[in-house]
C-alpha cells in the first residue's frame, strides 16, 4: 500500500491510501496553518505511512489539532500514536463526543466543540457542525473551512475504488452505489435535513473520507445526497 498526497485547495493536504482487503480509499487531511489541524487520523494500522506522508508536508510535531468526523477506528483509531508525536496536539470533538468515548480513550484531555463552534487556526478558520447520527455515529460532527469553503464530511459521499484525489464528476451516484454495498448511513427522519443545513454552507470543495475530493457545487450535490437518502428511508418505511 501507499500513501498519496495532494493539495485539493489552498493549503489543504489530502492524504490517501487505497486499502484493497476493504475495496475503499482512507483519507486524511491536513489544515496548514499557524496551528496545523489534521481531520482523521486513520486506523493505527496505517499510522507509519500516513504520518511519513504527512511529513513531507510539514514537521508531525507542529500539529496542534487532530479532529474526526465519529469515533471509529479509521476515524480516529490512530489518535494516541499522533498525540505522542506531536505533543501540543488536542482532540477536538463534539462535546457528546467527548463525553461518551473520546474523553476515556484519549491519552490527554480532549477539548470538545458545541455546534456551530469555529477555532481559529491561524489563517485558516473551522466551524464545527455536531450532525448526530449523519452519516453514522451518534456523535457525528463535521468541519468546515471557511477561507477556503473546504467541508471535511467524513463518510458522506463514501464511494467504492480508488478515484482521482479530485473531481468535478457526479458523487452522488457512486455515494448511492456504495450505500447499497454497505448500508453505512442511519436513515432517520432527520438525515435529509441535517445534510440540508451542510448544503446552506455552499462549500466549493466537498473532502470526502474514502473518494476522491469534489470541487464544483456543493451545495447541489449536498442537496442530491440528502434527496437520495429521504427517498431511501420512504422506500424501507413503506
Ligand atoms: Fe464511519
Ligand atoms: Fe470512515
Amino acid at each position: 500500500m501507499e500513501t498519496r498526497t495532494d493539495e485539493i485547495a489552498d493549503g489543504i493536504y489530502r492524504f490517501s491510501t487505497f486499502v484493497p482487503d476493504a475495496g475503499i480509499a482512507f483519507d486524511q487531511f491536513l489544515v496548514d496553518a499557524e496551528e496545523p489541524l489534521l481531520f482523521h487520523t486513520g486506523m493505527r494500522a496505517l499510522f507509519p505511512l500516513v504520518s511519513a506522508a504527512v511529513a513531507r508536508v510539514t514537521a508531525v510535531e507542529r500539529l496542534r489539532w487532530i479532529s474526526f468526523g465519529h469515533y471509529e477506528a479509521d476515524e480516529c483509531g490512530a489518535m494516541n500514536d499522533w498525540m505522542e508525536v506531536a505533543p501540543h496536539a488536542e482532540v477536538a470533538h463534539t462535546a457528546l463526543g467527548v463525553m461518551v468515548s473520546v474523553g476515556d480513550q484519549a491519552l490527554r484531555p480532549p477539548r470538545p466543540l458545541v455546534d456551530d463552534e469555529v477555532l481559529d487556526l491561524g489563517g485558516k478558520r473551522v466551524r464545527h457542525l455536531a450532525t448526530p447520527h449523519v452519516p453514522h455515529g451518534w456523535d457525528a460532527g463535521v468541519m468546515f473551512e471557511e477561507t477556503t469553503g473546504t467541508l471535511f464530511c467524513g463518510d458522506l459521499f463514501t464511494a467504492l475504488g480508488d478515484g482521482p484525489a479530485s473531481t468535478d464528476a457526479d458523487i452522488v451516484g457512486p455515494a448511492l452505489e456504495a450505500e447499497a454495498v454497505f448500508g453505512a448511513t442511519c436513515l432517520t427522519p432527520t438525515t435529509a435535513s441535517t445534510i440540508r443545513r451542510l448544503a446552506d454552507l455552499a462549500p466549493t470543495t466537498l473532502a470526502l473520507m474514502h473518494g476522491p475530493a469534489y470541487t464544483g457545487d456543493g451545495a447541489g450535490a449536498l442537496s442530491a445526497l440528502a434527496d437520495g437518502y429521504a427517498a431511501l428511508l420512504a422506500d424501507a418505511s413503506a
